[in-house]
């Protein structure tokens, strides 16, 4: 195994310079990630709050409290950004924050700082991109059922209509949700995010009220807007495969694709969802809560779909001992690494063409809906030097080789708009706490001091160079 991309080349650099010169360059954060604050100017808790105390939920029983101190160093950190040259800011605002409990009137105060940072980003000419949820859900609404209980769709509708009458006048870029998937799959059958449950009929609940609730935010932020509104919706995909050419395998493939990719982009970009995935979630007695009119009010059209990538696996049908089903009796679906590539920090495999291989497959079968990758980047186990300074190039390999993908993509016809890096800073990586640096910029967590690593001065000569060439 080794923890290190493959260098960037000269066929990364040719193809990235055929990007064109309007191409969004950004970087991306999460309210909770980055904040802290978590108490302050009427915030009330959220799942992710309550969760961080669960013993042995966190890495090092890490917690969102201070995280990168965000909140009392806004101006800075938009001064960085702007410096770095970026030109589009992907952040997400706390819903606690902004209307704590989850229903009822705003808090000023806690919408006062998303004022503060629209108003600093555009001052700096960069365009914030605003995400509505980004996993931390009210612990009130949690209280009265959570994502599994269809009002939640209704109060988050509420919530984005809120935060769209106080931002909207500036705020052109809006993205509901933040990869459904893990807020659903990952928080309640899996365990391992907030709220921490495990069962597969609320995860597919969830998953549903998830995209109800994009759907009713969508219908909403169109008819309160005065101008118009690129509104989108960001998934976790990768491509995935049999691991081999097995029948048990391909069958496995496609299970997991039902689950694990269409289940996320057929109900919004078609108006359906997949009925091999129907037939198969009814093999484990769980139905899709769907009524009258969601589907319609589901595929309410967006203006962008957001991409976010990371890696891909390929899928087997039998567990380690070659048996094809489970104890229960249910068919085996198991995800593997590729093996014998190149791993970040946390073992992920680096796969950049399997980005381009996804983007080309997304404008296939979905096509005409304009896309722009909306988190892509690495954790490396970085050194920093004496003066902070990170010499990453591990992680500015793994950029270039993504954004080359991506052009690739283009130059095979992906409408593909833009490439954000995940993330402007280092910060608290969920489960895995603070051990976990994506940042282009460097966080000591002892003094909160930023350094901007090598990677972010690639992407910002990157970019540079692509807006200024012909
Ligand atoms: C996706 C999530 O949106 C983000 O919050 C997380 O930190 C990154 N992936 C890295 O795991």
């Amino acid at each position: 195994m080794t923890t290190t991309a493959p260098p960037a080349t000269a066929r990364h650099d040719a193809l990235i310079d055929r990007l064109p010169p309007d191409f969004r360059f950004g970087a991306a954060t999460s309210a909770y990630q980055i904040e802290g604050a978590a108490a302050e100017d009427g915030r009330t808790a959220s799942i992710w709050d309550t969760f961080c105390r669960v013993p042995g939920a966190v890495h090092n029983g890490d917690t969102g409290d201070t995280a990168c101190d965000h909140y009392h160093r806004m101006p800075e950190d938009v001064a960085l950004l702007a410096a770095l040259g970026l030109d589009t800011y992907r952040f997400s605002v706390s819903w606690p924050r902004v209307q704590p409990g989850g229903r009822g009137p705003a808090n000023p105060a806690g919408l006062g700082f998303y004022d503060r940072l629209v108003d600093e980003l555009l001052a700096r000419g960069v365009t914030p991109w605003l995400t509505l949820y980004h996993w931390d859900l009210p612990q009130e609404l949690q209280d009265a059922g959570g994502w599994p209980a269809r009002d939640t769709a209704h109060r988050f509708a509420d919530y984005a209509e809120l935060v769209h009458d106080r931002l909207g006048d500036r705020v052109t870029h809006w993205t509901t949700l933040n990869e459904p998937f893990c807020a659903a799959i990952l928080g309640h059958v899996e365990g391992v995010h907030a709220p921490g449950g495990r069962s597969l009929a609320d995860g597919v609940r969830a998953v549903h009220h998830l995209h109800l609730a994009h759907g009713l935010a969508v219908r909403r932020l169109r008819a309160a807007a005065r101008r118009p509104l690129d509104l989108a919706v960001s998934h976790l995909l990768g491509t995935s495969g049999p691991a081999t050419d097995s029948a048990a395998d391909r069958e496995a493939a496609r299970r997991a694709d039902a689950f694990g990719f269409r289940f996320y982009l057929d109900p919004i970009l078609r108006g359906r969802y997949p009925q091999d995935l129907v037939d198969d979630l009814a093999e484990y007695g769980v139905e899709i809560p769907v009524r009258d009119g969601d589907l319609e009010t589901i595929a309410a059209p967006i203006d962008t779909l957001g991409v976010n990538y990371y890696r891909s696996m390929r899928t087997s049908g039998t567990d380690e001992h070659g048996a094809t089903a489970d104890a229960d009796g249910r068919p085996v679906t198991r995800n593997l690494p590729h093996g014998g590539l190149p791993v970040t920090g946390l073992g992920w495999e680096v796969m950049p063409h399997d980005l381009t291989a996804l983007l080309l497959r997304l404008s296939h079968d979905y096509p005409g809906t304009p896309m722009v990758v909306t988190e892509n980047g690495a954790a490396y186990d970085d050194h920093p030097d004496a003066h902070g300074f990170v010499d990453d190039t591990d992680r500015t390999a793994y950029l270039a080789a993504h954004l080359a993908a991506v052009a690739e993509a283009r130059a095979h016809g992906a409408d593909v708009r833009g490439y954000f890096a995940w993330s402007l800073l280092d910060n608290f990586e969920w489960a895995g706490g603070y051990a976990a640096r994506f940042g282009l910029v460097r966080v000591d967590y002892a003094t909160q001091t930023r350094t901007p690593k090598r990677s972010a001065l690639w992407l910002r000569d990157t970019a540079h160079r692509v807006r200024t060439a012909g």
